[in-house]
């Protein structure tokens, strides 16, 4: 959370209101042009949740044509009514005021600069669908420009994340917007199982239609979906006219009526990128990741069958389903990675994002040549995520990954370790993991954890790794995950909690997940009361009371334990209903 400081959220300068929000200039000085608050009123628990979820996604993507949410600030007004304000960087103005004006001036846009627009909107979009975040409100005015004219999309908020081979939720369908002209055809149709399965192609027609209107500088025009696709035949014979029929196809694939006919983001990126390789060279990004953007092409050459990897302010590398990815290939990578990194200015790279997942070839070699890696040539980094989920990762890789490894990241304020379905990880290995993690990890903000389906570890695992983190003080997001873990019972959980709520009072997003953990009784669903805190009846009204006093700041909260049978519904239910009024932000994986 930011210091938020009311002197200077300027309510006289108003950079911008919408429909629920007003935009504020945030200033130290008079002339401090850096920053804008966005002020939102929450006055009930579902449109909170839609804030804290922009506020969550928007903190979760780095990228240059993404503009982030840089802090927030909660102030809660009385029971379900809050204010919530969101820092970010001051824009210049949006894309609709670029329309107006060249309207206004009877002037166009040049190809190139409309390319530029598209080249950064789709990039950023594919990133952002690539993390299985839809946006979901694309339009003129959550574009954003800045001084140097580059845009950026705001306003994540209404996006969720979906996740892998489902469509959405539409239990949700409280926080989708209102459909705007800009709005896919088939979002105004009853039949959802079409919105279901092509969730992300509705925002690939919504920045069709946005650049439609940049090239003909008209906005689009509600119609019925049987004569949409006339409609828009006239006005691409209008862009063909006016620009070139290359712009007109590549627009055409992103307008089509039927989604299932519409081009993804990637494949609209690989096209721009064929097409119009002159326009988007490295000149017009951002000097600060330029050099990396440089990393990303000599890497990407030879690795691109291998790895899928983008360079922002970080590295972000994921295995291209290449399960029969070896050590071998990985150490030769990780060098090559090396080496890159000597010749471009890796001070600037703050995060290291590597998912391995399902490369269950890779053991212990490759991750030692992993950790070598990143000690030699990465140790400024603010945030790492390894995914090693099934791989051949046993207790030795784990505690070289706990120890001088954690040593050279003293300035990590995120860690993100996903060991899922690496069966033979026992009590030893998490022990051998966390003894360091607080002499070595102080400046740790961020902890997120997850052994799922690792069914060797056993209470004195679970009560070793609370016992380790409940020191780090810092803390305040941690998300355990302990999922199938099946040795796991009341016990370890009433000693996990006991420590985690007495010891951690900064935290405010707290996610532990014992699904799947049967040995679990209503009993551990007791034992959520604070400790020290005498309940007269563990019941579930005076647990969340109990919490609300011990947790000031405790906005987000999700526990899970589906699956676990010998807890009844009901005691579930209740521990839902009564903590979700004080930490509204309800994560639904259900
Ligand atoms: N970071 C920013 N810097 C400068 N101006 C901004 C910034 N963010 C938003 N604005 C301005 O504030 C306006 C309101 O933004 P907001 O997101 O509340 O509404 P909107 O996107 O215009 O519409 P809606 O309410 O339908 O989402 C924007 O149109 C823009 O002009
Ligand atoms: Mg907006």
């Amino acid at each position: 959370m930011f210091r938020f400081d009311k002197q200077r959220l300027r309510k006289d300068q108003v950079l911008g209101s919408g429909n629920n929000a007003a935009v504020y200039a945030y200033q130290k000085h008079a002339h401090d042009d850096t920053w804008a608050v966005k002020q939102v009123l929450a006055d009930n628990p579902e449109i909170f949740q839609k804030y804290i979820g922009e506020i969550v996604m928007g903190f979760s993507c780095d990228h240059p044509s993404i503009l982030p949410i840089t802090g927030y600030y909660i102030e809660d007004q009385e029971p379900n009514r809050w204010i919530i304000y969101m820092k970010m960087p001051r824009m210049q103005g949006t894309l609709q005021d670029v329309i107006r004006s060249y309207r206004t001036n009877n002037q166009y846009l040049s190809e190139k600069q409309i390319v530029q627009y598209f080249y950064t909107l789709v990039d950023g979009l594919e990133y952002l669908h690539r993390k299985r975040i839809a946006h979901r409100d694309i339009k003129t005015t959550n574009i954003l420009f800045d001084k140097k004219g580059d845009v950026r999309l705001a306003d994540i908020g209404i996006g969720k994340y979906v996740a892998e081979g489902e469509g959405l939720n539409f239990k949700t369908k409280t926080f989708v917007a209102k459909t705007t002209i800009y709005a896919a055809p088939e979002l105004s149709e009853s039949d959802s199982v079409m919105r279901k399965r092509f969730v992300f192609r509705t925002d690939c027609w919504s920045l069709g239609m946005v650049m439609l209107e940049l090239c003909t500088l008209k906005p689009p025009l509600r119609r019925p979906k049987e004569s949409m696709a006339n409609y828009l035949d006239k006005e691409l014979l209008e862009v063909e006219d006016r620009y070139s029929e290359t712009l007109k196809n590549i627009l055409s694939c992103l307008l089509k009526v039927n989604p299932a006919e519409r081009k993804s983001m990637m494949e609209v990126k690989k096209l721009i990128e064929k097409e119009y390789s002159k326009f988007i060279d490295c000149a017009e990004l951002d000097k600060s990741t330029c050099n990396l953007q440089k990393v990303k092409w000599q890497l990407t050459k030879h690795w691109q069958k291998v790895f899928d990897i983008q360079v922002n302010s970080g590295l972000l590398i994921q295995t291209n389903q290449n399960y029969n990815l070896s050590d071998k290939n990985l150490n030769q990578f990780l060098s090559d990675l090396q080496e890159e990194s000597k010749l471009n200015p890796s001070e600037g790279l703050k995060n290291f994002d590597l998912n391995l997942q399902n490369c269950f070839q890779v053991t212990m070699e490759g991750i030692n040549k992993i950790t070598e890696t990143i000690q030699t040539s990465f140790q400024n980094l603010k945030s790492l995520s390894l995914n090693l989920s099934a791989l051949q990762v046993g207790d030795e890789s784990l505690s070289r990954i706990g120890g001088n490894f954690t040593s050279s990241l003293q300035q990590l304020e995120t860690l993100n370790l996903n060991f899922g379905w690496c069966k033979e990880i026992t009590d030893r290995g998490i022990e051998g993991l966390c003894d360091s993690f607080e002499s070595n990890l102080s400046n740790l903000e961020n902890l997120s954890l997850s052994f799922d389906s690792c069914s060797k570890i056993t209470e004195k695992g679970v009560v070793h790794l609370a016992t380790q983190v409940s020191k780090m003080t810092k803390l305040n997001y941690l998300s355990l995950n302990y999922r199938n873990c099946t040795k796991i019972t009341n016990r370890a959980i009433s000693e996990m909690i006991h420590l985690i709520f007495s010891n951690l009072a900064d935290l405010n997003f707290i996610l532990l997940n014992f699904s799947g953990c049967y040995e679990i009784t209503d009993e551990a669903i007791a034992h959520f009361a604070p400790p020290n805190e005498i309940v007269e009846e563990a019941n579930m009204t005076n647990i969340a009371a109990a919490i609300q006093k011990h947790q000031p700041k405790l906005k987000f909260a999700s526990f899970l334990f589906i699956g676990c049978d010998q807890i009844q519904r009901e005691a579930y239910q209740e521990l839902h209903a009564r903590i979700r009024p004080i930490c509204p932000f309800y994560i639904p994986f259900e």
